[in-house]
């Protein structure tokens, strides 16, 4: 029977298991990458394992999240991260350089390779071919030290693209009728392969918006053929020698097909607050708009700011319009600056952002009250923005900047004839804010500052576990929710006493105190708890204050897997309905739970203070269990030798 792509790439790197959709398997990880505000941690476990250099074929340390230095926290984990990775044969990108995700695909991504990455946005090297998933510091930290990646085999989802896209629709609205077609809970436990003729009518980067939001569809990753326009594309990066054909058998067969004809697509928007609350532009109408960013790693290439380039180019910024402008990458921001197209954004009145997440990450840009931003980005959760009541709308490059200039959201068509960017033949190469390794690591001391704190480590699965309910929550927590970002939060993630204090800050302020003073809790959450980002400070923080099971109706993957390195019991009622016989504050009791953990599909609870008992179901492997009983991960390790 023919392979997709999926199953080829996964075949070839399979270390344990079977590719049966459901079952775990382990794969080898040719590279790796973090960013700053996961990384921090990610190297200090790393350091913790002992290992003198990685192991993988190429690993990369981005700084590119946390680079608003008001304080010296900042700079200190620079530092430190410069001189890890200088130390372990990481490749360091300086702060500046641009968005990991970004740089990454144009600079080291290389098709048929298996990449594992302390970000979410991970996936977005499916552009380029690449398996590339979003994990948890600490098991990427595995993966550099030369470990497996241990996942859940995934269903194939095959998307047969038919047509190509219309003057003024671009890849953003592809991934948001995908996005509409399947919501937010469509990718879970799904690798998205992306096929049919429409393939061929995308260029890399606009494959690379397509896969970079299928983290928003909760897949574990997406996937685009490798052709001539990827070799180009390679070629035009002075990499062309990475290059290789990958497409999927003739006769390859999907789990589950979708079809989207690119040319019926239109203008659309992901209205606030959610990526899958898809519209048209024309649905929405003409609202007005306080604020348009363009950028982030969805959004910010080459082509993506050329085209706003020529859509502002002698005009002028609405007089009631922020708008910011944020280049994906320093080879995309000095490629504007030498032709010009730099100065048209800033003569139409565009403030230019550093090379970096920057808004995206809640570093500076709040809009105002209550105000409508029109962004360029891949998630619009509510309060991401800095703002608690602004409206986020996602959207393509193109109607972003129709918006800027109007003041009203735009149907891009209106501009009259599309901006017809074509990819140069060269781009500009220079990697001199790429530092390679240390020839000599003897000759590197690792720099620490007061903001980098030792990594609280974890005591094993108690034999019984009697704690009280900390928190109850709804459905679609996010990662956000656990632990929120922003300028000031932020910098403390390599002081997990610190930050720890932030956790639930916006939901419940009084979390952090209560989970302390109680030193062993339980939360209580319901559907698709942990959506979101791959952020692991929202198991590790909620660890250190001593919560130890989280029960909930369903989990959203990487937070589960991030719940269980750090060795908090991921568990799921047996009975969905069974969630009302839990408050906050009851305490609940599972008996021998050491004992039967591993050896019964259901445990029981018992609510001691309602007298009330319901089932709940751990849903481990072996191995889990085992880091589970450990303590997680990296005790787990450590145990293995
Ligand atoms: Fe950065 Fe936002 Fe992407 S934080 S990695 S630009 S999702």
């Amino acid at each position: 029977m023919g392979k997709n792509l999926v199953q080829k790439i996964l075949g070839a790197h399979l270390l344990e298991g079977e590719l049966v959709p459901g079952k775990e398997i382990a794969i080898r990880i040719d590279q790796t990458l973090t960013q700053d505000a996961t990384g921090t941690m990610a190297y200090l476990q790393f350091e913790a394992m002992g290992v003198p250099k990685v192991k993988t074929e190429l690993s990369v340390s981005y700084v590119d999240h946390n680079t608003l230095q008001s304080g010296f926290e900042n700079a200190d984990d620079h530092r430190f991260l410069q001189t890890v990775a200088a130390k372990h044969g990481i490749h360091f990108s300086r702060p500046g350089n641009g968005i990991c995700h970004q740089v990454h695909l144009e600079r080291f991504g290389v098709p048929g390779k298996t990449m594992l990455g302390s970000d979410s946005h991970t996936p977005t090297g499916g552009g380029i071919g690449m398996i590339a998933i979003g994990a948890g510091g600490l098991d990427v930290a595995v993966a550099m030290g030369g470990g497996p990646f241990y996942l859940t085999c995934p269903k194939v989802v095959g998307v047969n693209l038919l047509g190509q896209l219309s003057p003024w629709v671009s890849a953003k609205d592809v991934i948001l009728e995908v996005l509409r077609q399947l919501t937010v809970k469509g990718g879970v436990g799904k690798i998205v392969e992306y096929c049919g003729p429409g393939v061929a009518t995308l260029s890399v980067p606009e494959r690379a918006t397509i896969t970079n939001m299928g983290a928003e569809l909760g897949a574990t990753t997406s996937i685009f053929p490798s052709d001539e326009v990827t070799l180009a594309f390679l070629k035009a990066q002075g990499r062309e020698q990475v290059w290789s054909k990958l497409k999927p058998d003739e006769d390859a067969t999907y789990e589950e097909m979708i079809t989207v004809d690119l040319s019926s697509l239109e203008p659309m928007v992901a209205c606030p607050h959610s990526p899958d609350a898809v519209k048209t532009v024309r649905e929405v109408g003409s609202i007005k708009v306080d604020q348009v960013l363009i950028g982030s790693c969805t959004n910010s290439s080459y082509a993506d700011l050329m085209k706003v380039a020529g859509i502002l180019k002698g005009k002028t910024v609405h007089p009631t319009v922020s708008l910011g402008i944020a280049p994906g990458s320093r080879q995309v921001f000095e490629m504007l600056a030498r032709n010009g197209a730099l100065a048209d954004l800033i003569a139409a009145g565009a403030r230019i952002l550093e090379s970096a997440c920057g808004p995206c990450i809640g570093m500076g840009q709040s809009p105002n009250s209550g105000a409508v931003s029109i962004r360029t980005f891949n998630r619009n959760f509510e309060g991401r923005s800095g703002t608690a009541d602004a409206k986020v709308y996602l959207s393509s490059p193109e109607i972003a900047a129709a918006a800027a200039l109007t003041g009203l959201l735009t149907d891009p068509r209106e501009l009259g004839e599309a901006i017809d960017v074509v990819m140069p033949e060269e781009f500009l190469i220079d990697d001199r804010m790429v530092l390679a390794p240390a020839e000599d690591p003897s000759t590197v001391e690792v720099l620490r500052g007061p903001n980098i704190k030792a990594l609280p480590i974890n005591q094993p699965l108690p034999e019984s576990l009697k704690a009280e309910v900390i928190l109850k929550v709804g459905d679609n927590i996010t990662t956000d929710h656990i632990m929120p970002a922003g300028a000031k939060i932020l910098p403390l993630r390599s002081n997990i006493p610190a930050i720890s204090q932030h956790v639930f800050a916006g939901v419940d302020s009084t979390f952090a105190d209560r989970a302390k003073a109680a030193g062993c809790g339980i939360i209580v959450g319901g559907q698709n708890y942990g959506q979101g980002s791959s952020r692991e400070h929202a198991a590790l923080a909620p660890m250190y204050l001593g919560i130890k099971a989280v029960i909930t109706q369903s989990f959203a993957r990487i937070h589960r897997a991030n719940l269980v390195n750090f060795g908090i019991l991921p568990l799921t009622f047996a009975s969905e309905a069974d969630a009302a016989k839990v408050s906050q504050g009851d305490i609940l009791e599972i008996a021998d739970l050491s004992a039967k953990l591993g050896n019964s599909e259901t445990l029981e609870v018992r609510n001691v203070t309602t007298g009330e008992a319901f089932w709940v179901r751990p849903d481990l492997t072996a191995r889990q269990v085992a880091i589970i009983k450990a303590g997680g991960l990296l005790n787990y390790t450590r145990l293995q030798g």
